[in-house]
């Protein structure tokens, strides 16, 4: 049986993982998540998986070192699946440090704690051991020239405080590749999209401010482009590195999905339009008359575009995911847990929003 330690399990794309896991493999795997809980993390997101045998929750930080260490003593880890980071752009921009001190620290803990615990006095590694770090396209920094993509090769270039602690995190795990054989992969994946997203991320934020009749926040010209991924797609690419992947090798994740942000509120307006009952009494008012354009976010990627073509050539990974089913199958959910995204944007979330939006 397999043990996987998932950290940041109980965030966005770290809870669909785990869901994802368990529907495929059932009893015949044990996750430990550890999570220390932050903003973003939420127990609820796992609610229907939490009494399942195979799963443990370590609430913790991956800082903290005794308690990383204490985590592979106990359990017998085979596969770490790391989420755990501090991930959105703006809140980087507001406040850098959590950033390194998660993304970066973090990481170099949890690279310490598994090599301590797996390395053999040799220097080798049991088979099987192995340390997913989940990485993001913003590494490579902005593209600008239409038909230019991101690959495996591509120089590191982080433009914001966020890409930037992400990128020294991979660095330090290519240098715990090379120089302790430490077995691991990266991969470095697009914008992620579905169900338990946090709205401060574009999609669900505007999900949930049209649903409310509240104003569409557009930063600059609304025409930087972003290549979105069903984050379905994402965890079983996650799934297949873990089972398949080459160790030691960098997989680009992305979704051949490329779309300018005001297409995208223009996608979501249209398909809330569609979705939402006639009798509805939210729907006369979710038109473009709700899109407002704001001032720019601070060093603005303009462009990001992944090609996914080694994961599809070496493990036979494609999105199976067209954006029109995906956005359908995301805003189906946020009706279906109104309830969510009312406890979620209650307290802390109405500061973060005066902050960055002032109102
Ligand atoms: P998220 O913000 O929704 O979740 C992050 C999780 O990490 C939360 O559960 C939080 O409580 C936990 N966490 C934060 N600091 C921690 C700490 N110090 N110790 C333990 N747990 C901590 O993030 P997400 O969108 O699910 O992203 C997950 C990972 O995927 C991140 O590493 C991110 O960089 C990467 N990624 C995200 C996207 C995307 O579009 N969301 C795309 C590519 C890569
Ligand atoms: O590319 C992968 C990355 O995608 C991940 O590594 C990050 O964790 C994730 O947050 C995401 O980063 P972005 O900055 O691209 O995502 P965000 O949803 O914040 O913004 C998407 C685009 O929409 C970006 O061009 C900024 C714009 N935007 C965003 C918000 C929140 C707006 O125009 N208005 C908004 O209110």
């Amino acid at each position: 049986m397999k043990t996987y330690l998932v950290t940041g399990g109980a965030g966005f794309i770290g809870s669909n993982y785990i869901h994802h896991m368990f529907a495929s493999y059932g009893d015949a795997i044990r996750i430990i998540n550890v999570d220390a809980l932050t903003y973003a993390g939420n127990p609820e997101n796992l609610t229907a998986i939490a009494d399942n045998q195979g799963y443990t929750f370590v609430h913790a930080d991956i800082c903290d070192k005794e308690k990383m260490t204490a985590i592979f003593a106990e359990h017998d880890i085979d596969i770490v699946v790391h989420f755990a980071a501090e991930s959105h752009v703006d809140r980087s921009i507001i406040d850098p440090e959590v950033f390194v001190r998660t993304n970066v620290l973090g990481t170099l803990v949890l690279l310490n704690a598994a090599r301590q615990a797996w390395e053999m006095t040799d220097g080798t590694y049991p088979p099987g051991k192995r340390f997913v770090h989940v990485s993001t396209d913003e590494v490579y920094g902005s593209l600008t020239e239409e038909g230019t993509y991101f690959y495996e090769t591509t120089p590191y270039d982080p433009r914001s405080p966020y890409s930037a602690s992400k990128a020294g995190a991979d660095m330090l795990v290519r240098s715990y590749m090379e120089t302790y054989q430490f077995p691991a992969n990266i991969t470095n994946c697009s914008n992620n999209y579905g169900p338990y997203q946090f709205p401060e991320k574009l999609i669900p934020l505007m999900i949930n401010n049209a649903l409310q009749g509240k104003k569409l926040p557009i930063y600059g010209d609304g025409l930087n482009v972003r290549d979105w991924l069903y984050v379905e797609d994402h965890v079983q690419a996650i799934d297949l590195v873990c089972e398949k992947g080459k160790l030691f090798e960098t997989y680009n994740i992305g979704g051949h999905n490329e779309k300018k942000n005001i297409e995208i509120v223009k996608i979501i307006l249209d398909t809330l339009g569609e979705m939402l009952p006639d009798d509805d009494e939210r729907k006369n008012g979710i038109n473009e008359s709700l899109i407002e354009y704001v001032t720019d976010r601070k060093g603005h990627d303009r462009r990001y575009a992944i090609a996914p073509d080694k994961i599809k050539i070496e493990l036979g990974w494609e999105p199976q995911t067209y954006f029109a089913e995906g956005i359908r199958r995301t805003i189906a959910w946020y009706f279906a847990n109104a309830d969510w995204m009312e406890r979620v944007t209650s307290g802390e979330y109405q500061n973060y929003y005066q902050q960055v939006y002032g109102k």
